[in-house]
């Protein structure tokens, strides 16, 4: 089982689309491990997003990811990382499959709705800059016998 670091953005919060992602998910038949409405303080969204501090949209991006809560989660399952980008769709909501979370909520790449983590490496180190290790719950849901094989 993999997990990936999943993060309902500003625009998707005030967008009244918390439900319809976790439900997404749910569907998808991932489990969700951990998961916090916050406000990302500055600092902390600078060391999320430190492989983009010399491009020219960050302190854009820096102060968007900062300016209303988001929803933080840990999601887990078979390919969760490869999952959850593939339901995320391309970053540009413009170029995002309809089917997609971007696709079908989005039109403009600095209010793309989610952020999911990019590899299993991401996924860790973003794991370990939102959420303790005790923040994660072990369980299983009772539907999983029906989503593996
Ligand atoms: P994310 O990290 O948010 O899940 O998005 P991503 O992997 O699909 O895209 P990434 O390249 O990591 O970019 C991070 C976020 O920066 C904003 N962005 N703006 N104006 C631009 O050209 C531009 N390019 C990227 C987007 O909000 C993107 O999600
Ligand atoms: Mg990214």
């Amino acid at each position: 089982m993999e997990q990936t670091y999943v993060m309902i953005k500003p625009d998707g919060v005030q967008r009244g689309l918390i439900g319809e992602i976790v439900s997404r998910i749910e569907q998808k038949g991932l489990r969700i491990i951990a998961m916090q409405m916050r406000m990302i303080a500055n600092d902390v969204a600078r060391k999320h997003y430190a492989e983009h501090v010399e491009k020219g949209f960050f302190k854009l991006l820096i102060d968007f990811i900062t300016s209303s809560p988001v929803v933080c989660m840990v999601v887990e399952g078979e390919n969760a990382v490869t999952a959850m980008r593939t339901m995320s769709g391309a970053t540009n909501p413009a170029d995002a499959s309809v089917g997609t979370i971007r696709g079908d909520f989005g039109l403009d790449v600095g209010r793309n709705i989610i952020h999911t983590a990019d590899s299993p490496e991401s996924s860790e180190r973003e794991i370990a800059i939102h959420f303790t290790g005790e923040e994660l719950i072990k369980y299983t849901r009772a539907e999983e016998t029906w989503v593996y094989e």
